[in-house]
């Protein structure tokens, strides 16, 4: 198994098993893990709480830059070797996952502030070797150095599932039709935004989820960290 420790980039579209994946590699690997996501997810927690008006924060610069800056989104390490989102101090975890949340997240990244603020804390992390971090631009502009790069990709049908059960384990039921649906329309924001749309890194190696079960997945990206490491020991 690999030692000398290296850099993990993870994108691509929502539902395609990027955050299994990570941090099943993490753990095997002995990384630190952060889902970036979680980030957007918790300015976008702040933002519900809060009250105020997605339209005027959105529209006002210097409003946003104070919002950011009382609610403040930070990474600690957690014991179990990931890290943890806090917001104010406060792990959020749970709260992080609902609907709406989800929603609004997907709003709040298009604010190339927002961007700003939640890249410059994951670029900080990831100037360390032995991490993978999982989101939309992190082989593009968050580690664009990442030793590993990996996009991945599933078909809509398997993604559609995927995201229902996830749904489902978590006592939200929704039709096929509801669920298509919902990733239709992220993935039209995640790749059409003008602040770091979702795109291939051209060093990206692309892996296809569909027809792979979970251990499979994390065989193939550890066994890509011997090789890498092989190469350059
Ligand atoms: O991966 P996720 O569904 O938890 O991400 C929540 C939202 O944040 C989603 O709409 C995409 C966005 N995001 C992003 O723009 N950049 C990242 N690095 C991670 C997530």
């Amino acid at each position: 198994m690999a030692t000398r420790p290296i850099s993990i980039a993870v994108d691509g579209y929502s539902s395609c098993g990027k955050s299994t994946l990570a941090r099943d590699v993490a753990r095997r690997l002995g990384y630190l893990y952060l889902d970036t996501g979680a980030m957007y997810r918790a300015v976008a927690l702040a933002l519900l709480r809060s009250g105020l008006s997605l339209t005027e924060l959105g529209s006002n610069e210097e409003k946003l830059a104070r919002f950011l800056e009382i609610n403040k989104v930070d990474v600690v390490q957690g014991g179990d070797g990931e890290a943890q989102v806090l917001l104010n101090g406060n792990v959020v975890n749970v709260e992080l996952r609902s609907l709406e949340v989800s929603r609004i997240a997907s709003l709040v990244s298009s604010w190339p502030l927002v961007r700003r603020t939640l890249q410059a804390v994951q670029k900080a992390i990831g100037e360390r070797k032995g991490v993978v971090m999982d989101g939309r631009d992190i082989g593009t502009v968050v580690m664009p150095h990442a030793e590993l790069k990996i996009f991945v990709v599933a078909d809509f049908p398997v993604r559609v599932q995927r995201r229902r059960d996830e749904l489902r384990g978590r006592g939200i039921e929704a039709n096929d039709e509801e669920v298509a649906e919902d990733l239709r329309q992220r993935d039209f924001v995640d790749t059409h935004r003008a602040a770091d749309p979702l795109r291939r890194a051209p060093d990206a190696r692309l892996l296809d989820t569909s027809q792979l079960t979970r251990e499979q997945q994390c065989e193939v990206v550890c066994n890509w960290v011997s090789e890498i490491v092989e190469k350059d020991p």
